[in-house]
């Protein structure tokens, strides 16, 4: 089998968001995807200059096939993919896993959101992880739709990245204000897309006790999906995220992602108290979080160094019955996001069972 080589260009805004570590973050993904659903068949991964500016290069025995090249275009740093014969460059066409628009990520701007490469990446390195990572660019082929939750979910942007890959989308916010501002956006949107829907704001009541309030949404695509009840749904219960495991069904997420509070903007409300260190308010979430993922899930986690250090959020995983990934190109995520936050990604699963 001939050896094929490859060179992928980096995202334009990648440098922007990123500073200089958008190819490095690239790399690691590229990593990671290979070492998950790839199995491996990608090598010599590393970045190259060409014409002076940097790519990022690797090699293949033999041609990538659809299946490759699908995962591939979903990487969040991706801009374009070419292979690579001697000199020159041959463009790949690529395919864009997308069943809503992605202005759904892009239009909202607002003080703490999480940026939206970097939500693609951490759902994109935590769905591969999982035991649907295979499954993520076979659409239609799909029995049932992915099932996301973002348990701190803010204004909502990794369940509108879920939504455009065509998963359902589920995710808590205590933030009344991020419940308000979100409810009113994806409205809004939904209603100047002219797409079929159904959207309300239902109140959960127990015991005569208010528990918080859900909004929830169903969508499809076009008018035809929409009359073969091919939806997909996307809910946001506003509570406290250590209530979680009290409004979603036991072991129904096959991924978990959190952009948890970087204690600069947002601290972690744990117990009441505002608290500048997420662990505590993890130590008190994670096991409610756990009992709602199948398993074979995939976790990932987000969060600022500076206050709470990779070896703790590690222990803490491990604490949970969680096998997390922390060596090799799952250690390469590590980034400088401004002079008080150094983000840092761990991406941890749930025994297969
Ligand atoms: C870094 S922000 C996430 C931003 C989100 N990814 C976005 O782009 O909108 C962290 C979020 O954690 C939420 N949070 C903090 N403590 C919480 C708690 N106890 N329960 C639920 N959410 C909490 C904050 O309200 C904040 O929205």
């Amino acid at each position: 089998m001939s050896t094929r080589s490859w060179a992928l260009l980096v995202r334009p805004s990648a440098n922007r968001v990123y500073a200089a570590s958008g190819p490095q973050l690239l790399e690691a993904e590229v990593a990671v995807l290979d070492a998950t659903v790839l199995d491996g068949r990608l090598r010599d991964i590393g970045i190259r200059d060409l014409g002076g500016v940097p790519y990022l290069t690797f090699t293949s025995d033999g041609d990538l096939d659809a299946h490759a090249i699908a995962h591939l275009s979903t990487l969040s740093g991706i801009y374009a993919l070419f292979e690579r014969e001697g000199e020159h460059l041959r463009p790949v066409e690529l395919a864009a896993l997308q069943l809503f628009d992605e202005d759904l990520l892009t239009i909202q701007k607002y003080v703490g959101k999480t940026n939206e490469l970097f939500t693609r990446l951490l759902l994109n390195v935590t769905l591969w992880a999982s035991h649907v990572g295979a499954d993520l660019v076979a659409g239609a082929a799909r029995e049932r739709p992915i099932r996301v939750l973002d348990p701190m979910c803010g204004r909502g942007s990794s369940l509108h990245q879920a939504l455009v890959y065509g998963c359902d989308a589920d995710g808590l916010d205590v933030d009344g204000k991020d419940f308000d501002a979100h409810e009113a956006f994806l409205k809004t949107w939904l209603r100047r897309k002219r797409l079929k829907h159904t959207a309300e704001v239902i109140p959960i009541r127990r015991d005569g006790e208010r528990l918080g309030r859900r909004l929830e949404v169903a969508v499809a695509r076009d008018k035809d999906a929409w009359k073969a009840k091919d939806v997909r749904r996307l809910g946001f219960v506003h509570a406290d995220t250590t209530r979680a495991a009290e409004f979603f069904r036991p072991g129904t997420f096959d991924a978990l992602v959190a952009d948890a509070p970087y204690g600069v903007q947002h601290g972690a409300r744990a117990g009441g108290r505002l608290e500048r260190s997420p662990l505590s308010l993890l130590e008190q979430a994670l096991p409610g979080w756990v009992s709602l993922l199948r398993p074979g899930a995939g976790l990932g986690l987000s969060w600022n160094i500076y206050v709470a250090p990779r070896d703790e959020v590690v222990r803490l995983l491990a604490s949970c019955g969680l096998e997390a990934l922390d060596d090799g190109p799952w250690r390469g995520f590590a980034h400088r996001v401004d002079a008080s936050i150094e983000r840092d990604v761990l991406v941890a699963r749930v025994p297969a069972g």
